[in-house]
């Protein structure tokens, strides 16, 4: 196909880590496997272990399939090296006993692949007090990110965060004001444009976080999959002109496998191009132009503000968090 990008097939030592969230089904289904059919340890961040271990079982199907076929760039492992790691985004307990857990294992991190994510969910508010999106696509994945950086600046040269976003992100209104939406109800609730401002700020996250993080071994880029068949229209089938939209495009052969979705991701975790490689926004595998509200350094910055101070009692558990954050070399 004329044009097409994918990501090189390249051979990953099995001590190069890998976490994908939101591993067991779509976009992050195929990321996990394809970096793991590489080489790489996997590890599934999943808020299901019944679903995740179900997934680790197809995985390792779909790879006994591609060596038979003898597809280009497939280790010759017995099988792939994948583990579950339980994670709930809608918690930040979760988040925080999940890098309590990491922190233990005492193993290094190479790539961390933000990719759960939830869309055009109705309106509803987490354990925590905030909306669910906000917290679900970005906050728990900033919190995540924020807590395994010492891990990620400690464990040798390239080491990544891919954040996976969204052309959504285009729908987004910059307003901290209302950032949580608590003055709508469910009829006034804009649940495209907080989608759209969930994905607008891991774009915002991207640049905040690499102007702390230049100089180091650590890059964040973010990216869109394309339209994608996967599971996450179970949230909005009663939104109708989405589903009429989402078959549409279908039809007209527009909607991408979660392969297809999948290798956006992938190349920005492992292609060896990119390493060094910072504040882009891939979209087909090839660098994208973004939305000016997200571009702006002062909406970026004032998001990392508030962000902080909602994740104030989750981040002082250590104050070499706050200090590897701000880019300060604590190790
Ligand atoms: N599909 C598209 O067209 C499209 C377009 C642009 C961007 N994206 C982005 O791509 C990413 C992957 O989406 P997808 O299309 O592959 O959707 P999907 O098939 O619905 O997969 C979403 C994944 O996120 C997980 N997840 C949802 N809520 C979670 C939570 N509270 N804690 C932990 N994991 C949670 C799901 O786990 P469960 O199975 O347990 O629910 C699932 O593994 C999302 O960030 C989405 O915004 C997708």
């Amino acid at each position: 196909m004329g044009g097409h990008q994918s990501f090189p097939r390249v051979t990953l030592p099995k001590e190069r880590v890998a976490i994908v969230t939101g591993a067991n089904t779509g976009i992050g289904y195929e990321t996990a496997k394809w970096i793991a059919m590489m080489g790489a340890t996997v590890i599934l961040a999943c808020r299901s272990e019944d679903r995740a271990r179900e997934a680790m079982v197809r995985m390792n199907t779909d790879f006994k399939l591609e060596k038979e076929r003898k597809t280009i760039g497939v280790v010759d492992y017995p099988e792939l090296s994948l583990e579950f790691m339980k994670l709930d985004c809608a918690s930040l307990e979760s988040v925080m006993d999940f890098v309590e857990e990491f922190k233990l294992s005492g193993r290094q991190l190479h790539v961390l692949v933000c990719n759960a994510g939830i869309g055009l969910h109705k309106q509803e508010y987490t354990g925590d007090g905030y909306e669910l999106m906000f917290q679900v696509n970005y906050l728990s994945h900033f919190l995540l990110a924020a807590h395994l950086l010492p891990i990620l600046k400690t464990s040798g040269e390239d080491c990544r965060i891919v954040l996976v976003s969204s052309e959504a992100h285009r729908f987004c209104e910059f307003n901290l004001d209302t950032i949580q939406g608590n003055q709508f109800n469910e009829e006034t609730f804009g649940r495209l444009t907080f989608y759209g401002n969930s994905k607008a700020f891991q774009i915002m996250q991207m640049f905040s976080m690499n102007r702390r993080l230049k100089a180091s071994n650590v890059t964040v880029t973010s990216l869109h999959p394309g339209m994608v068949e996967t599971e996450l229209p179970r949230n909005f089938q009663d939104m109708k002109t989405f589903i009429c939209f989402t078959s549409v495009t279908k039809c007209i052969g527009k909607l991408k496998s979660p392969y297809e979705g999948a290798e956006t991701s992938i190349n920005a975790a492992v292609n060896p191009e990119l390493k060094g490689v910072r504040d882009v926004y891939y979209d087909n595998c090839k660098p994208a132009r973004i939305h000016r509200v997200v571009a702006n350094t002062q909406n970026q910055e004032s998001l990392w503000t508030y962000t902080l101070e909602c994740l104030k009692k989750r981040l002082v558990i250590s104050d070499d968090i706050i200090k590897t954050l701000e880019g300060e070399q604590v190790f």
